[in-house]
């Protein structure tokens, strides 16, 4: 008896058609009738097999970031680092890991504008020996809000009214004008940032505090930037507008066609690191996603290179089915107290399991097929593996042959602790006032054409808001983090009106 071999349908086996089954087709052009004018037999295997199959060829698309373009290609480590991390792919320079990365929008549906205003998803799947670390982050280095409770509710006011299925600036700028913490990344959406002029043309950024844990167990606080190589290039109102209806997939194509004609892109990637001890006396509190640790502080410190050097083959398998998380950690990377990573931990495999299956992580591009990987998890639909035979599915056990064992002696496979004090509660981040200071900077940092440009395009999204007590709470929003900042925008709104 031959083991069992499953075949990945890479290439068509043969020139012979045949049926999903496997048993050659005679016609397929040619509907099997009763009679050469009389109604489809129920017999005609091939034809349901084709049409049941076809009927579900769509899966759920991803509930947010659903169109996106993704390449393959490598991180290579340029700096020794192994003073604060132990993670295996970290320790030495010059080593190589595979990556898969995924660039996207994040309100629009599958078939939505590569050219929209918003933020770019910027994911990058780290193959690694010791399994797979998931670098889910955005194009921006902050985010609208930082409790993951706020993300439904911010997520319905970005997509389409539940009556008119329309997108609604009412419901956007309400939801804006009420979270005050929104106001430093709407500065950046509204920037001509939120239009990039391709995926190749921006910057990613773990948005994020994460943890570096060393061998002893040393923790330091970093965040991840990844700088183009190509250099900022971004689209003004009128270009992305333009494009959302003469090439929608701009991006999309872009990044295809420059990899396929060998113009390999690629990013810098920096670290901002801050020694643990330091988190509680800083100026901002590092949980807060809204908020950024200024570069006079904490500058970068360039540890390696990204490079995307291959196409998927195939759309579907490798970036419609990839399934990214950012609780897929690896030892000497841990997740910080940030409350939104905490509900990202848990939301991401969720997801996954709704959209993919829970046996996602065997789908070839999200396997850890550089790990040995062995666990106790059977079962479970579209299980296309050989379910590890006959081994024992359980611990403790001592079984022979013994299955995978727990290394609770290791101290680099621990979960690296963190510092907690007081009662749990829900509490709010006491930020009064901070919110608009980092706002109002970057409001002040833009200069000339750039500053006027941020003005217009919000004066071009405030000018639909129907309800005037909501334009007027958006227009003060700005206000707060500098008086000119708002006094523009209502100034801009007059004259458009008139
Ligand atoms: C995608 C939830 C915040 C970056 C997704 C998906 C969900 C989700 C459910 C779809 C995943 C899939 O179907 O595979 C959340 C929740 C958040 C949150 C609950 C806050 C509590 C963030 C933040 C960032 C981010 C702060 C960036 C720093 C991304 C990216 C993707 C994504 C890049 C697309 C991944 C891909 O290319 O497949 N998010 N998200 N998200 N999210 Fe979030």
């Amino acid at each position: 008896m031959t083991n069992f071999a499953p075949t990945f349908l890479n290439t068509p086996n043969s020139n012979i058609l045949t049926t999903g089954n496997g048993n050659p087709v005679d016609d397929n052009q040619n509907t099997l009738t009763a009679g050469e004018f009389g109604p489809v037999l129920l017999q005609d295997f091939h034809l349901i097999d084709k049409l049941a199959h076809f009927d579900r060829e769509r899966i759920p698309e991803r509930v947010v970031h659903a169109k996106g373009a993704g390449a393959h290609g490598y991180f290579e480590l340029t700096k020794d680092i192994k003073d604060l991390t132990s993670a295996h792919f970290l320790q030495t320079v010059g080593t190589k890991t595979p990556i898969f990365a995924r660039f996207s929008t994040v309100g629009g549906e599958k078939g939505s504008s590569d050219s929209a205003r918003d933020p770019r998803g910027f994911a990058v799947k780290f193959y690694t020996e010791e399994g797979n670390w998931d670098m889910v982050g955005n194009n921006t280095p902050i985010f609208f809000i930082r409790d993951p409770l706020k993300f439904p509710d911010f997520i319905h006011t970005q997509k389409r009214n539940p009556q008119t299925n329309l997108k609604d600036a009412d419901a956007f700028w309400d939801f804006i004008s009420l979270s005050h913490e929104t106001l430093h990344q709407v500065t950046i959406l509204f920037s001509n940032r939120g239009t990039p002029y391709s995926f190749r043309h921006m910057d990613g950024f773990s948005s994020h505090t994460l943890k570096l844990v060393n061998a002893e167990g040393r923790v330091h606080f970093v965040k991840w930037h990844f700088k183009t190589d190509q250099g900022i290039k971004n689209h003004r109102r009128e270009e992305a507008a333009a494009l959302d209806s003469s090439n929608p997939d701009s991006s999309t194509q872009d990044l295809f066609e420059a990899i396929a004609k060998g113009d390999h892109p690629s990013w810098t990637v920096s670290l901002q690191i801050m020694p643990e001890e330091q988190a509680a006396h800083y100026d901002w509190n590092i949980f807060d996603v809204t908020k950024v640790w200024p570069h006079k502080d904490y500058p970068l410190v360039k540890i390696g290179k990204m490079v995307l050097n291959r196409n998927p083959n195939n759309y579907f398998a490798e970036v419609e089915q990839a399934a990214f998380s950012p609780s897929h950690m690896v030892p000497g990377i841990d997740v910080s107290n940030d409350k939104m990573l905490q509900g990202r931990l848990f939301s991401y495999p969720d997801t996954h399991r709704h959209r993919l299956g829970a046996n996602y992580l065997q789908l070839p591009i999200n396997q850890p097929y550089r790990a040995k990987v062995s666990h106790h998890q059977r079962d479970g639909p579209a299980n296309y593996s050989q379910n590890y035979n006959g081994y024992p599915n359980y611990e403790p056990q001592s079984q022979d042959p013994k299955g995978p064992e727990q290394q609770i002696n290791s101290v680099r496979f621990k979960y690296s602790p963190s510092n907690l004090a007081g009662k749990t509660g829900r509490y709010p981040y006491n930020t009064k006032d901070v919110d608009y200071i980092q706002a109002g900077n970057l409001y002040r940092l833009m200069k000339g054409p750039e500053q006027d440009d941020l003005i217009e395009n919000l004066v071009h999204h405030i000018k639909n808001v129907q309800n005037p007590v909501i334009a007027k709470r958006a227009i003060d929003l700005f206000s707060k983090a500098d008086p000119e900042y708002g006094q523009r925008i209502e100034s801009g709104l007059k004259a458009l009106k008139k």
